[in-house]
């Protein structure tokens, strides 16, 4: 099972200072500086989402990761022509579509493709006719899966949010639609990624869940990194992934 790192909460921590001072020689932290030390820690991807209200990540770090750092990118992006429009120039190693509103804190729910599979399936290919590869964020939600694979997108990401959120006997349930996506997901012959509120308590659970190819870990990485550093916090995360059953 591999992991990818998001690096987006490392730009939100320097846009709280120099939103403003874009050119500033000072700003920081350097999201670029991430992606190389999560590089050192192991990682195995780096994931950046470019927002339309640029809340964190601007275009020039998805422009300057992509060329200077070695890893693997995946650009999460809105299915928009401005968007799509960014990916074909920055040309990342693939793309996560997920759905954006301007009111959310971070992305709330999974990507209706089954409600917008004509616009999907549009974006799935310009992106593919660029040598974009593509994952879809979606729920775990069968129709969903269905949905993601008529869209012709090679990958899924199962949304764990309302997993990382669930309490008790809510949990076995979320957990139960996981293993049903996952499975449906790599039957309908999809590679199956997983990501959203993953921290190093909760990841064990996820390990029943077969087929995941990829985790996309993001906030909790960053905030352990404020204790241990960049580099401790993806390695960490890496041994706990060395536990899972398919790795
Ligand atoms: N995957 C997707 C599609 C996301 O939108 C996010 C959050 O930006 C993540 C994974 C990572 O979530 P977290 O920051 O909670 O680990």
């Amino acid at each position: 099972m591999l992991l990818g790192v998001n690096i987006d909460h490392v730009a939100t921590l320097r846009q709280a200072r120099y939103a403003l001072l874009p050119d500033s020689p000072n700003a920081e932290p350097s999201p670029l500086q991430a992606a190389l030390d999560a590089r050192d820690g192991g990682a195995d991807s780096i994931t950046i989402h470019v927002r339309g209200d640029r809340r964190h990540m601007q275009d020039r770090d998805a422009f300057e990761v992509r060329k200077l750092c070695p890893l693997p990118v995946n650009l999460e992006m809105g299915v928009t022509a401005e968007m799509t429009k960014l990916a074909l120039e920055v040309r990342p190693d693939f793309a996560c579509l997920v759905p954006e509103t301007r009111e959310e804190v971070t992305t709330e729910g999974g990507l209706d493709v089954a409600g917008r599979l004509a616009e999907v399936k549009a974006c799935v290919a310009m992106l593919q006719d660029h040598g974009i590869r593509v994952s879809l964020f979606i729920d775990p939600d069968l129709h969903q899966i269905e949905a993601a694979a008529a869209s012709g997108a090679e990958m899924i990401e199962l949304h764990t949010g309302c997993f990382a959120n669930a309490m008790d006997g809510a949990m076995e349930r979320e957990i139960g639609r996981l293993i049903e996506g996952a499975k449906a997901g790599h039957a309908a012959g999809i590679q199956v990624n997983a990501g959203h509120g993953i921290n190093y308590s909760n990841i064990y659970r996820l390990f029943v869940v077969p087929h995941l190819a990829e985790l996309n870990i993001g906030h909790s990485i960053v905030a352990r990194a404020m204790r241990v550093g960049f580099t401790e916090a993806v390695r960490e995360m890496k041994e706990l992934m060395v536990a899972y059953p398919d790795a």
